[in-house]
């Protein structure tokens, strides 16, 4: 049934900050979303409300932490807890040289016991179940035991939300871009996974569009789309369709009104115009005027076009009348 299955937008670290969430919503009602990856001590000695705050609109929204450590993880998620988050999710998928070496990401798919005492640590003190976001496998640990036995023991220890990106990640010689396209994508393991434990949430992520999650239905509990949300956010406009909703679906003309509006108030906080600016550049993408919008908003964020310009004005005139 459409109505249980998840529909989400991945955690992109430098692109699913809150604006993009917010315009993703206008866009959006039912997708979930998940914001950039926090670390635990950020949350723990930084200022939380930096990495945490959020419009209300932009629920259901996961907040997505790297940790190693199960008692710093609790602290993190505690921290975390009186912003309501629908969910929060731990990264165990990251390749990155910088988050191997704090021992977090995908080399924790080495140490399901390790991963296993995180989630118990962080339901004692906080009652959430952490949801897991991992790889088929890493290196050579890349046989379909090695993945089982990662989600079975993490399983027992009460997580039931899994989000498989279906390849594995090198550890050394390739840079986490290169990780997320070298290694083939392996979706007949993730089906596996879902076939061998029913019980749990199976989600697949990797190659995803929105067009992808009908096809999925049948096989995992829900997709994840990454960079293709990124390149084409309005490719979400029948997202909520296919999630089973029966309102109107969103309006190229509405949902800029309703973030220049958005913009305007984010702009009297302090927040900068450029990068207010930057989940809009993909809007139009491929369509006719798509260049010319994405010159006009790079113009805007630069300072040469006045900075009160209306957006629905700098938008390519066709496709804000498509309706
Ligand atoms: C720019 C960028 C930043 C990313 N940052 C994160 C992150 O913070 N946490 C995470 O778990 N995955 C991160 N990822 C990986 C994505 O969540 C996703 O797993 C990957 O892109 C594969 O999905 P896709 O093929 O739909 O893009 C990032 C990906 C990109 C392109």
């Amino acid at each position: 049934m459409a109505a249980d299955r998840r529909l989400s937008i991945a955690p992109m670290l430098d692109r699913s900050d809150r604006h993009f969430r917010y315009l993703l919503r206008l866009i959006s009602k039912k997708t979930r979303l998940y914001s950039e990856m926090v670390v635990d001590r950020a949350l723990i000695h930084g200022e939380p409300s930096r990495h945490l705050d959020y419009h209300p609109a932009e629920r259901p929204l996961a907040l997505q932490i790297a940790s190693a450590e199960p008692n710093l993880a609790a602290r993190a998620v505690a921290r975390a807890l009186p912003w309501g988050y629908d969910e929060v999710n731990l990264n165990v998928g990251c390749p990155s040289q910088r988050v191997q070496r704090g021992g977090f990401g995908v080399v924790l798919m080495r140490d399901p016991k390790r991963v296993s005492e995180i989630v118990r640590a962080v339901y004692q003190e906080t009652g959430v179940r952490l949801s897991i976001k991992h790889r088929v496998g890493l290196d050579g640990d890349d046989g379909y035991s090695f993945l089982a036995r990662f989600v079975e023991t993490v399983a027992l220890a009460g997580a039931e939300v899994f989000i498989v990106h279906a390849r594995k990640a090198w550890t050394r010689g390739l840079d986490p871009k290169a990780n997320r396209s070298v290694p083939p994508l392996q979706p007949e393991k993730v089906y596996r996974l879902k076939r061998d434990f029913p019980e749990l949430t199976v989600v697949i992520n990797g190659g995803m569009t929105v067009q992808s999650f009908e096809r999925q239905s049948s096989r995992v509990d829900g997709v994840m789309v990454g960079r293709a949300a990124w390149e084409r956010p309005w490719s979400f406009a029948v997202a909520d369709r296919l999630l089973g909703a029966t309102t109107e679906e969103a309006d190229r003309a509405r949902v800029l009104s309703a973030y220049q509006q958005y913009l305007e108030e984010m702009r009297a906080q302090g927040v900068r115009l450029a990068r207010l600016l930057k989940p809009l550049y993909n809007l139009f993408k491929g369509e006719p005027g798509g260049r010319l919008w994405r010159r006009r908003l790079h113009e805007l964020a630069q300072g040469a076009q006045e900075p009160s310009a209306d957006l629905l004005q700098l938008a390519p005139l066709e496709a804000t009348r498509e309706k």
